[in-house]
């Protein structure tokens, strides 16, 4: 079925054979650090599986995602906590959906998974400066995506083949099912190479503190406000 994040059908499509389970979701909280004092963004938060994990632990969460599907399955997620909610919103434009809604919000903890890989680089750029200010000093931000480790996204083509080989090493035998969703992620959405997310990251006042990449193409950054 066509990735389409308005297309309810697709989100359900996606919500039923994508599921996370809880031991994941419980390293993420390691991983952040997740605490009572924390306020937590959840960029791309999808039907609010993360933010349920997260939402007894912290004083205040907020999802944001494009989809109004997503956004009222994770707010029917979130009924038994008061502290947690979900706005829908694209993410270029969140920020001063936050700023209205959360009026004098400061996050204390980020995480995207999956997510930003459908914004274009100048729309990535155009988001983290928006949202920088809203990140007290000393905020953690986790993003888990498509990111290119060993090159930049403008050397794609050169480095196909062997990106080809890669996937296919570590897929396995289900690499033939995974081969044309995978592609066209790599060639028609937008993941990008780790030095793009350190250069922006820096510019919007973010230093990267760890990389984990999960494969050469698949995995995660930490990064920190300064
Ligand atoms: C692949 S899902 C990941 C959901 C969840 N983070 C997870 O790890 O399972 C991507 C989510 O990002 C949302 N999304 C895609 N493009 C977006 C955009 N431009 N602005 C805001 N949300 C977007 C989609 O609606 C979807 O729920």
């Amino acid at each position: 079925m066509e990735e389409n994040w308005l297309n309810d059908e697709y989100v359900r499509y996606y919500n039923s054979s994508y599921q996370t389970s809880q031991e994941e979701f419980a390293g993420y909280l390691k991983l952040l650090d997740i605490n009572s004092e924390d306020s937590l963004l959840d960029l791309g938060c999808g039907d609010g599986c993360f933010l349920e994990a997260a939402a007894p632990l912290v004083k205040s969460a907020v999802g944001i995602d494009i989809s109004p599907l997503q956004v009222s399955l994770a707010e029917k997620r979130l009924q038994a906590y008061p502290q947690a909610s979900a706005l829908c919103s694209d993410f270029v434009s969140c920020a001063s959906v936050l700023r209205q809604d959360k009026s004098g919000i400061t996050f204390t903890k980020g995480f995207s998974r999956k997510a930003l890989h459908h914004l274009t680089d100048p729309e990535k750029h155009e988001m983290l400066q928006a949202l920088a200010p809203l990140f007290a000093p000393g905020a953690v931000l986790y993003i888990e995506d498509g990111i290119f480790y060993n090159f930049e996204r403008e050397h794609i083509q050169e480095n196909l083949d062997k990106l080809m080989e890669e996937c296919a090493q570590y897929y396995g035998e289900a690499w033939e099912q995974k081969r044309h969703d995978l592609l066209n992620s790599f060639l028609n959405e937008h993941p990008t190479g780790v030095g793009f997310w350190t250069k922006e990251l820096n510019a919007a006042g973010f230093k990267v503190v760890e990389l984990k990449p999960r494969s050469s193409f698949y995995g995660g950054l930490i990064a920190k406000k300064v």
